[in-house]
């Protein structure tokens, strides 16, 4: 399998300066359980943003929430000047640029992996076929797997699945995308090969959002740490603010147990 150097190139980013993402006191919860707490949040164009904390503290919910898979209880969601709160929001446009890459499930197993990258171009955006060909094939050309444009996915290594979901996403042209611990089911040289796409995606501007349990992986990529604690954002910094001076004692105690 040949690891990716140099050659994601960038896509259109969001055109304005306006934030990708702003959530405003976003709480919600399951039954008796507060899993987000009054969350605010501002993600800004190029930015990449690990997420970070103890199992359970709200991390998944969190990207959930933002890609609308989850309904939050109070506060606003806004994604690319589009708000969950509109009552006339368009639910596929707003969906259509936020990639999502989760640990696992992200390809369609029915579909080889041309048909997996073209669905979405062809269906959502209306991309002729063609051309969504053709821009699939530069893609798994960028991540080295061209040959197996023609596989199922179970018939592919899980790194090399999860290269083709972020290729997928990458498709879609989107303004964003959410990482819900892209390589935690993998072994180590899969995750490295993963990992190197996740950089390079970085490296031409991509907005990122990743929700990340690899502490070296997040200070190589993030600018921006956030640390949550019970549903709340604890504590937020740059990588060496955050992960070398901690402010709060919960986050001090989280580092001190990885
Ligand atoms: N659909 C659901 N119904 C009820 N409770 C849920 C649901 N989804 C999540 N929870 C609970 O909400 C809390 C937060 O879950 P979440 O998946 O966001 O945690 P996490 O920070 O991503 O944890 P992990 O690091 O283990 O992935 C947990 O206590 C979880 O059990
Ligand atoms: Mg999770």
């Amino acid at each position: 399998m040949r690891t990716p150097k140099t050659t994601v190139t960038s896509s259109p980013q969001h055109s304005s300066s306006s934030p990708v993402i702003q959530l405003t006191d976003v709480s919600k919860q399951f039954g008796s359980l507060q899993v987000l707490d009054h969350i605010n949040l501002t993600v800004e164009p190029g930015e990449k943003i690990a997420v970070i904390g103890a199992s359970g503290c709200g991390k998944s919910t969190l990207l959930r929430c933002i890609n609308a898979l989850e309904a939050v209880d109070e506060g606003t969601i806004n994604v690319n000047g589009m708000s969950l709160n509109d009552p006339g929001l368009d639910i596929n446009a707003y969906r259509a640029r936020i990639g999502t890459v989760f640990q696992d499930y992200n390809l369609f197993p029915h579909l080889t992996v041309l048909e997996n990258l073209i669905l979405g171009p062809v269906k959502v955006k209306k991309v002729p076929k063609a051309q969504a060909i053709e821009q699939a094939k530069l893609l798994l050309e960028q991540i080295g797997i061209l040959d197996k444009i023609n596989a199922y996915p179970e018939n592919l290594s899980g790194g090399q699945q999860q290269r083709v979901a972020i290729a997928r996403s990458l498709a879609m042209e989107p303004s964003v995308i959410l990482f819900d611990e892209p390589t935690s089911a993998l072994d180590p040289q899969m995750t490295r090969s993963v990992q190197a796409m996740i950089e390079q995606v970085a490296q031409v501007g991509m907005t990122l959002l990743m929700v990340t349990h690899d502490i070296a992986f997040a200070r190589r990529v993030a600018d921006r740490i956030l640390f949550m604690h019970n549903g709340q954002i604890e504590e937020e910094g740059s990588p060496d603010q955050l992960l070398d001076q901690p402010k709060k004692e919960t986050t001090r105690a989280f580092l001190a147990d990885l």
